[in-house]
């Protein structure tokens, strides 16, 4: 069967902008991409090297060799899997770009809601300066996103994954906020002076069952780190023990702020009303389901 890709490679000087999305468009939609036809914008203009928006006054202008070739070889990618954000190396998040490679999780929008509820407790605290530790902190989204809109919070932020913290650390520098960082490969907390202690510790773990991996999408499953995915048996093979650390870390009144799935919620709050933290309310998503849950240590 003949394919767009393929097309491209055999009617060379009948193609526009225009008719390479069209064919794109249907190329991804035969082969189950999610979003055919924005995956194939976003693909598009970054061959071009230009706004997504552009294309459209570019309609009818043609596509020349070495544009059909670049965006041949990532439709092709596209198609074999490969989530688009890694083909084109960022993906925004709050309103922020954010380099992004395959050693890290794709931020997805669902955190945003964690940069939400960190900036609301954020605002109910007087003056002083915050600590704030983002646990597992992949491309950097959750620390970098504290450092802009928090301007007297000092911040940390772990990963175990080294490759990790290099794609982190080169967010930060992009967002100018690199000295308000303290970047650290650390499992869990266990990396960090045994005295240093925080107002909010932040994590969106890796929370997927090993029995739901299976059933995720493929470009997820097989694109994305297995590290940053796998919550292991229960989903909570990374979250019990910061539990128990977030216990030892936050100061008096201070709040643990965990992303999870709908599908390990109530297992994570029964966690949670088992330590020494009090439970908040869970923060659902936009589509009403448990998202963020929360604990708080005892105000002194
Ligand atoms: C779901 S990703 C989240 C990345 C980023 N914070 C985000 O929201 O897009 C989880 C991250 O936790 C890291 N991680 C997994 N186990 C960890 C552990 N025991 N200690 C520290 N980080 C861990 C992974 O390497 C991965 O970067």
């Amino acid at each position: 069967m003949s394919t767009p890709a393929d097309q491209q490679q055999t009617d060379s000087d009948e193609w526009t902008i225009g008719r390479l999305l069209t064919w794109t468009t249907e190329f991804f939609t035969e082969r189950g991409v999610e979003s055919p036809r924005l995956e194939a914008e976003v693909l598009l203009a970054h061959c071009r090297d230009c706004q997504r928006i552009l294309l459209y006054t570019a309609y009818d202008e043609p596509a020349d060799d070495e544009l059909r070739s670049k965006f041949r070889e990532l439709v092709k990618q596209r198609a074999a899997g490969t989530p688009v954000a890694y083909l084109v190396g960022k993906r925004e998040f709050y309103s922020l770009e954010f380099e992004v490679t395959p050693d890290v999780l794709i931020p997805r929008p669902e955190t945003e809601l964690m940069v939400v509820a960190l900036l609301d407790h954020a605002k109910q605290r007087a003056g002083g300066q915050l600590r704030i530790v983002d646990v597992g902190t992949g491309s950097g989204i959750l620390a970098i996103c504290a450092a802009r809109h928090l301007p007297h919070a000092s911040i940390t932020a772990v990963d175990v994954s080294p490759k990790a913290i290099d794609v982190a650390r080169r967010n930060a520098e992009k967002h100018t906020v690199t000295e308000r960082i303290n970047f650290m490969e650390s499992d869990l907390i266990s990396g960090l002076p045994d005295d240093a202690e925080f107002d909010f510790i932040v994590s969106n773990p890796p929370y997927i069952k090993t029995s739901e991996l299976a059933e995720i999408d493929k470009s997820v499953r097989e694109f994305e780190p297995m590290m940053a995915l796998d919550g292991g048996e229960q989903g909570t093979t990374v979250i019990e023990p910061l539990i128990a650390a977030a216990a030892s870390r936050l100061l008096p009144g201070g709040v643990l702020m965990m992303e999870v799935s709908p599908t390990i919620f109530t297992r994570v709050e029964s966690l949670v009303d088992t330590s020494p933290l009090e439970r908040l309310e869970t923060i659902n998503d936009l589509e009403g389901r448990p998202r963020v849950v929360q604990a708080q240590q005892e105000a002194s």
